[in-house]
């Protein structure tokens, strides 16, 4: 079978290495993208007097229709026709004939691809925005809930002061607000149309790029031929946004995998999130979480993969470069994948409350509001805290907790604590009261809600 380059070879390349050559198994997932870029061009090249009316229109129609088998999934490829972009031209010219052929006037594969790649980057980069908000509205609902619920916070893992849970909880969705952003940032880079380029030093045909960049809809044009075919910065970046997100997942993974356990017991994930184990009857693991958080992995994988495989490549398109898709592929389908489920299971998760409850009164994560109440009566904080490390440690060899020591023996102690010590250590006092702002007191936290409600807002514009 004749390349659809082959004018200068004499000898036909095998078929095994062909395959090995070949993109075709992975970058029809571009169908979409190539059918839209060609149809584009096409319009240029006749609006440019580059093809007359009869074969623009024959084009047109048989991209059309490509369009029509390609939803419906009746394309079939072929490994011999090497890559997406060759495919649907071979299949574009066995329907409409050699007015197909004309198609490729003033454009290289090397444009097209990019171009492709743009494509399907930028609209990725929306959905994959989309499925982060879907997120934030499940963290938000379930912090408005939970103002007032009350858990250990932790440093170290060691307890450390008492937070709403809905504070906990809007962490998140501020990390996730940033991953956004990011991603909203990015798009900037990637709405660059690198159609226009040619193989890599323009074209001799007088083309109009706003054409195409309009009829795409992208927002600019790479104005050097070389950088826009050479460059993949824009899928590394959204491969790095999309680490970012992995890497906030996990950590929140990482959390509910550690408060479902019997050891913490403070939440309990759904049945349709868990899976039970085939010895042992009792258990349900967190299955869904912890995929989460191993798939983290396989995405910054997918970056280093970029990374490497750019950074040593002259200007300007090299074959190394048809391995930029697989790793994107990957890594988009897996942070929607995991941003869901994340949104699934946040949906229904089930608090304890009593376990919480209890948490926070058997523990010292009020020591700091004993050390706070001893400097408001004047003792200098740097001895107050010393003084109520003493006292922790006195709970500890008497095995009970600060607020279980009577008035009468923390006067022995010092004199100036009086009966409103007691309000002051109840876990919920230590919460309510730390309204400073982005604090975890109720109020402050019923205003970070507002502020997060106004973010959600301000994006969808
Ligand atoms: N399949 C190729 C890729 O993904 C398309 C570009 C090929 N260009 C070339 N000059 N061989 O990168």
């Amino acid at each position: 079978m004749k390349k659809l380059w082959g004018g200068r070879f004499s000898k036909q390349p095998e078929e095994w290495v062909d395959e090995f050559g070949a993109s075709i198994s992975f970058d029809q997932q571009l169908a979409s993208q190539d059918l839209k870029g060609s149809l584009a061009h096409a319009k240029m090249l006749y609006e440019c007097n580059i093809i007359d009316e009869s074969a623009y229109k024959n084009i047109k129609n048989g991209l059309l229709a490509l369009v029509q088998e390609e939803k419906a999934g009746k394309l079939s490829y072929s490994v011999k026709y090497e890559d997406i972009h060759l495919n649907l031209e071979k299949l574009l010219t066995d329907k409409i004939g050699p007015d197909g052929g004309k198609l490729h006037t003033a454009r290289s594969r090397n444009d097209q691809v990019a171009t492709d790649f743009h494509l399907f980057v930028k609209e990725e980069s929306l959905h994959i925005i989309d499925h982060i908000e879907e997120l934030q509205k499940s963290l938000l609902n379930l912090a408005e809930e939970h103002v007032e619920t009350i858990i250990p916070g932790y440093t170290h893992l060691q307890r450390a002061q008492p937070v709403s849970f809905a504070h906990h909880l809007l962490a998140y969705f501020w990390m996730l607000e940033r991953d956004k952003e990011r991603m909203q940032d990015s798009l900037k880079r990637t709405d660059i149309m690198p159609l226009g380029a040619g193989a890599l030093a323009g074209t001799t045909f007088d083309i109009n790029r706003n054409i195409t960049m309009n009829e795409l809809g992208f927002s600019n044009k790479y104005l050097n031929s070389l950088d826009a075919v050479s460059d993949r910065d824009f899928a590394i970046e959204c491969c790095s946004n999309a680490s970012m997100i992995m890497m906030h997942l996990s950590r929140f993974c990482e959390e509910l995998i550690l408060w479902s356990s019997e050891e913490f017991g403070f939440i309990e994930i759904s049945d349709s999130f868990t899976t039970g184990s085939s010895m042992m009857p009792q258990k349900k693991n967190p299955d869904m979480a912890e995929l989460i958080r191993g798939k983290s992995g396989r995405v910054y994988g997918s970056l280093m993969s970029l990374l490497t495989l750019m950074k040593g490549l002259p200007l300007a398109y090299n074959k190394d470069m048809q391995e930029d898709k697989e790793p994107v592929f990957d890594t988009v389908k897996t942070v929607k994948g995991c941003l869901s489920i994340m949104t699934g299971m946040m949906n229904e998760i089930k608090m304890n409350a009593d376990k919480m409850n209890k948490a926070v009164h058997q523990d010292f994560s009020n020591a700091t509001e004993l050390a706070d109440y001893l400097a408001k009566k004047g003792i200098p904080f740097r001895e107050a805290h010393e003084l109520v490390g003493q006292m922790v440690l006195h709970c500890i060899h008497k095995d009970c907790y600060l607020l279980d020591i009577s008035l009468e023996e923390y006067q022995e102690w010092c004199p100036l604590v009086e009966n409103d010590l007691f309000v002051a250590l109840s876990p919920k006092t230590a919460v309510e009261r730390r309204n400073s702002e982005g604090g975890t007191g109720f109020d402050a936290v019923l205003k970070q809600i507002d502020a997060a409600k106004s973010k959600m807002y301000v994006s969808k514009n």
